[in-house]
């Protein structure tokens, strides 16, 4: 994004991290704007100040993505309860900057939501319940985007990936190689965002060829 001549905000939950972030991009990239915020999204309170403190921003958001998710595994047989925790993280606070965001996005008459569904919002796996509950919930918020943006130019496109080679998948023994990699989500992102202005993208669907996953 920042070398398209974006200035980004980025937020995640570790602010050293965040920090040193900004000064290698801003280092790379002199001319753009990096902002950073620490919030953790698995507290509703904690996502509605930080979505105060971004509206104080002199800057106008173009493009969201909707990206921040946990991975956790519990099945319905089970005591175990990761319910709250994932439909937080995966799909309450995607709801809240959402609710926040299209109201501006529908009186400038410009945006673009990317919402990070997965595989799983359209199958259900059984050791991942919570998650697949969670990924449904969250490509309806987006198919109830691109119903609310018809006839509008703000624009609204889902990814549901299969296996992503990210972090999440460190300390994991698996073919990482073998699976949808970063560049290949940057490459149909970049394809979206330079799309004629009536092309709408419901959704993009990758996979890895290999089957396993
Ligand atoms: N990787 C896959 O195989 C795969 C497959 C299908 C779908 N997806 C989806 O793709 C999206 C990105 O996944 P990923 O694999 O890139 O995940 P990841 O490697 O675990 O990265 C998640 C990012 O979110 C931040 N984060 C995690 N929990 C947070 C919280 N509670 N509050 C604020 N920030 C938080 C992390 O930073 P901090 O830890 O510093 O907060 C990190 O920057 C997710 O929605 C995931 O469900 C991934």
């Amino acid at each position: 994004m920042l070398s398209k001549g974006y200035d980004v905000l980025l937020s995640s939950r570790n602010q050293a991290q965040l920090e040193s972030l900004k000064k290698e991009l801003e280092v790379k990239h002199p001319q753009q704007t990096v902002h950073v915020h620490a919030v953790n999204f698995s507290d509703a309170t904690q996502t509605i100040y930080y979505l105060e403190q971004i509206s104080k921003l002199s800057a106008k958001i173009d493009v969201v993505f909707n990206n921040v998710g946990l991975y956790l595994e519990d099945d319905l047989s089970e005591a175990k309860d990761v319910f709250d925790q994932v439909m937080q993280v995966n799909l309450k606070c995607h709801y809240l900057i959402t609710k926040r965001l299209l109201p501006e996005f529908l009186k400038q008459n410009k945006g673009y939501f990317f919402t990070i569904c997965s595989a799983l919002s359209k199958q259900v796996r059984i050791q991942a319940a919570s998650y697949s509950i969670a990924k449904h919930g969250l490509y309806a918020l987006h198919k109830l985007l691109v119903q609310q943006t018809k006839d509008t130019k703000v624009k609204a496109t889902a990814f549901l990936p299969g296996s992503m080679n990210t972090a999440s998948w460190e300390n994991i023994q698996a073919p990482r190689l073998e699976f949808i990699q970063p560049k290949d989500v940057i490459l149909a992102i970049e394809a979206c965002l330079s799309s004629s202005e009536y092309a709408q993208t419901d959704e993009i669907i990758l996979n890895s060829k290999n089957s396993q996953y």
